[in-house]
């Protein structure tokens, strides 16, 4: 009986059709998943990327809060009309440590995958402040408001830790040190000479968290959401240095 013939029998026969599709089946997705089991990690570990500092990581909880992901992606496709706005394609370590992450796929106005930088903190204050003010034609909403919301040492020095330890419970490697110190370096990070907060050292600060900004923000000398959400807005998408970036073979 040649091949074909023998192909044939499964063919007249629906319960051995199935019976050999789904065999085919499991093979190939045995083949694709079973791998992933012994993986620990799918992602390539990336120079400069590391876990937000203590106000980055505030300021990203008021970017969650406020919805800013209703209107803002945070991923650039690796198309080439985005690339050219946006810049370089987001890698999957860039994201690594952002719980949830922050991707989407409605942009009523710009991705933010890579606006840090971009702007000064003047602009970005002014912008948030009052959009229309430097976008005439922009429909973003006013937040204002995060100027007068104060994070005073008395009700969020709790919240800073506890912010961090979640993320440290989801995986995020937070060392011992930077849990022991995330109070100060949240303070260090706003007023680093310690003009208000006597403590502030933000020099240890730059050791825990290697290229954070440190400066006041909101050009206010109290420490408020809007300090937080433009330390966060300004490190976005800066923490790999594409000049020296090569990606991993095979990807
Ligand atoms: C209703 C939709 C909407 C919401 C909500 C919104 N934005 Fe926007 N955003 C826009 C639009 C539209 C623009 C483009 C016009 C402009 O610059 O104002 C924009 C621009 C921006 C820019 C400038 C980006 C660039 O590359 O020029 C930043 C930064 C930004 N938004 C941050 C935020 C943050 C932070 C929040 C949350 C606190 C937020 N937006 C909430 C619609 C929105």
């Amino acid at each position: 009986m040649a091949l074909i013939d023998k192909h044939a029998v499964l063919e007249k026969n629906a319960t051995l059709l199935l019976i050999f599709s789904l065999l085919v089946v499991s093979i190939g997705g045995i083949v694709e998943i079973a791998p992933l089991f012994y993986l620990e990690n799918t992602i390539e570990d990336v120079e400069g990327v590391r876990p937000y500092s203590p106000l980055e990581l505030a300021g990203r909880n008021i970017y969650i809060r406020e919805g800013c992901y209703v209107c803002h992606s945070q991923m650039i496709r690796p198309m080439r009309d985005e690339v050219e706005r946006y810049g370089h394609y987001s890698l999957a370590a860039e994201s690594q440590y952002d719980h949830p992450f922050q991707w989407g796929s409605k942009r009523t106005g710009p991705d933010l995958a890579r606006v840090g930088g971009r702007y000064s903190d003047e602009w970005q204050v002014d912008h948030l402040m009052d959009p229309q003010s430097v976008v005439p034609e922009s429909v973003m909403p006013k937040y204002a408001f995060l100027m007068k919301r104060d994070m005073t040492p008395d009700s969020s020095n709790s919240y800073i830790v506890d912010n961090m330890r979640v993320n440290r419970m989801v995986g995020v490697p937070y060392t011992d040190e930077q849990m022991e110190a995330a109070e100060l370096d949240f303070w260090s990070q706003a007023d680093p000479w310690g003009d208000f907060y006597e403590d502030a050292d933000g020099d240890a600060l730059l050791e825990r968290y290697p290229g954070a900004q440190v400066r006041n923000f909101d050009g206010q000398p109290q420490v408020t959401e809007m300090d937080a959400l433009v330390a966060y807005l300004q490190v976005l998408g800066t923490m790999v240095d594409f000049e020296t970036f090569t990606p991993a073979p095979g990807r």
